[in-house]
């Protein structure tokens, strides 16, 4: 044997979502820039998201990365031709068939490990059956989280408490039991419904699924930082006793390409010129501009938007706003002709990193996806947090009461990422929220706790850091599962 067929080979397997998907794909390509042979498995509407970037690597080096696809039974399970992401699925019923057709992948994912015999498999903790396949072939699996160690350390303790059957009114507010490292207050009304056991069946049982399939997988790989949540990492693995790996921020080691089209079109392609958008930023004197995106997922309502523009309107400063594609008329009429030189309105996907990464941009409105929170530490801005669902309440309070790098908008209610809900935040809690980022006194504070950050982030993922040394560890554990 020569030492290539030696090397071990990884089986990748992303969640079908851009927030799942893109931090894979940075996670393989650095497993395979550290020599290991990878390989990604996806369906065939989802492999723009990754062949474009794994042409460009391994144009540019002898990296390998391979792409395999299976067959997703979008009309078996009654979804149109093609929906085969969950930025496609727009009703609860959609999202019921999308998630038994991510069930559906199992056996001819299962053909494929038979077909090339992988040392290790990745899967997204969505896939809970992956356990089952690995163990087939006796194969490890690793489970990747799109989240962090203090929004786990949460859920467990809801769970573990049964704090649902404790809280009485929706707007009851407590301290998370558990004694975790800090004081963390949640309000009822912001746990997701499946956190309190309360939601569909099927949803219910799904979570029971994934739980399992986390506790009992070989062990978790976080895209997190020591620096960033130490005390939750140690819970994680010591109260909670979980195997896990921090080697994030992934897309942090992948800085030096910062002007090719795979870093700035990240996911999908901009809907606008990237060097256009850089070009407009250029122009905008340091720490000026707010920028408001919601993530790749979430819905925002016309009425919500209609607030926004007056609250961007009366904060006098440059904004960048991003909307969806098919956001109506007066957006693009009245409100982009009224602000026009002080606003650039995206509709579509926005070149998100560099656009937090240039010195005119001072401040970060977000939903609290774990990725744009990343990208607001890494690249040192201060935010306006304002969650909507998913585990976006959870991470809200990790910047804006352990890290103090934001300032909570006071979105207080979880609504469902799918169908339609009537919550809106008013255009004066808004104002106040982006003025406590862009002007306010305590605005330099914490600029200087996040910029701190940022530096820590560069240093975990160089030799010697902790990243970059968990990462190290983690190949050698993979390296031995061969002999
Ligand atoms: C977003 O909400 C609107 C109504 O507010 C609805 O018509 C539309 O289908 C929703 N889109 C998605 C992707 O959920
Ligand atoms: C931000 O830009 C600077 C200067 O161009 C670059 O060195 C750095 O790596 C970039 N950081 C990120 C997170 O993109
Ligand atoms: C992105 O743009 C390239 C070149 O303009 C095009 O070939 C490709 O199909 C586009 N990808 C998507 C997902 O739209």
């Amino acid at each position: 044997m020569n030492a290539t067929q030696d090397q071990p080979h990884i089986f990748f397997l992303p969640f079908l979502a851009p927030g799942h998907m893109i931090p894979s794909m940075d996670m393989v390509r650095l497993f395979a820039t550290r020599g290991l042979k990878t390989t990604i498995v996806t369906t065939p509407a989802n492999l723009h998201y990754f062949a474009k970037a794994i042409e460009i690597n391994t144009q540019s080096s002898s990296i390998k990365i391979d792409l395999l696809t299976i067959k997703f039974p979008s009309e078996e399970v009654g979804l149109p031709k093609g929906c085969e992401n969950f930025d496609c699925v727009t009703t609860p019923e959609m999202f019921h068939k999308f998630l038994k057709a991510v069930d559906l992948l199992q056996q001819p994912f299962t053909n494929l490990m038979e077909k090339y015999h992988p040392t290790c498999l990745v899967a997204d903790i969505f896939f809970h059956w992956a356990n089952s396949v690995a163990s087939k072939f006796e194969v490890p699996r690793l489970g990747f989280h799109g989240s962090n160690y203090f929004s786990r350390c949460i859920v467990y303790n809801l769970l573990q408490h049964e704090l649902h059957k404790k809280l009485s009114s929706d707007s009851e507010t407590f301290v998370v039991p558990g004694y975790l490292p800090h004081e963390v207050m949640l309000t009822n009304s912001e746990l997701a419904p499946y956190d309190k056991k309360q939601g569909s069946i099927f949803l219910l049982e799904l979570m029971d699924k994934i739980r399992e399939g986390v506790r009992e997988c070989y062990g978790v790989i976080m895209n997190s930082f020591f620096e960033l949540e130490s005390a939750y990492i140690d819970y994680y693995e010591n109260v909670m006793g979980m195997k896990q790996w921090h080697i994030g921020p992934f897309s942090l080691y992948f800085n030096n390409e910062g002007e090719h089209d795979a870093v700035n079109n990240r996911g999908k392609n901009s809907s606008i010129d990237v060097s256009e958008c850089r070009r407009w930023l250029d122009e905008k004197e340091v720490n000026s501009v707010i920028y408001v995106c919601f993530g790749s997922v979430s819905n925002v309502s016309n009425a919500q938007l209609h607030e926004i523009a007056i609250a961007l309107e009366d904060l006098g400063q440059n904004f960048i706003l991003v909307v969806k594609e098919d956001t109506k008329e007066w957006i693009a009429d009245r409100f982009e002709r009224k602000t026009k030189g002080r606003g650039l309105i995206i509709r579509g996907w926005a070149p998100q990193k560099m656009i937090l990464n240039h010195s005119s941009v001072g401040g970060f409105v977000t939903h609290c996806g774990w990725n744009s929170i990343l990208e607001g530490v890494i690249t040192g801005v201060p935010m306006v947090t304002w969650p909507l669902h998913a585990e976006q309440f959870y991470n809200e309070k990790l910047v804006t009461d352990v890290l103090r790098i934001g300032i909570q908008v006071g979105s207080k209610r979880f609504v469902p990422r799918v169908g339609n809900h009537n919550i809106i935040i008013g255009n004066k809690e808004l104002l106040k929220a982006m003025k406590s980022v862009m002007i306010d006194e305590i605005a330099q504070d914490m600029r200087n706790r996040v910029q701190k950050l940022k530096e820590m982030a560069r240093k975990t993922i160089s030799e010697g850091g902790s990243s970059y040394s968990q990462l190290t560890a983690l190949i050698t554990e993979i390296k031995s599962f061969k002999s």
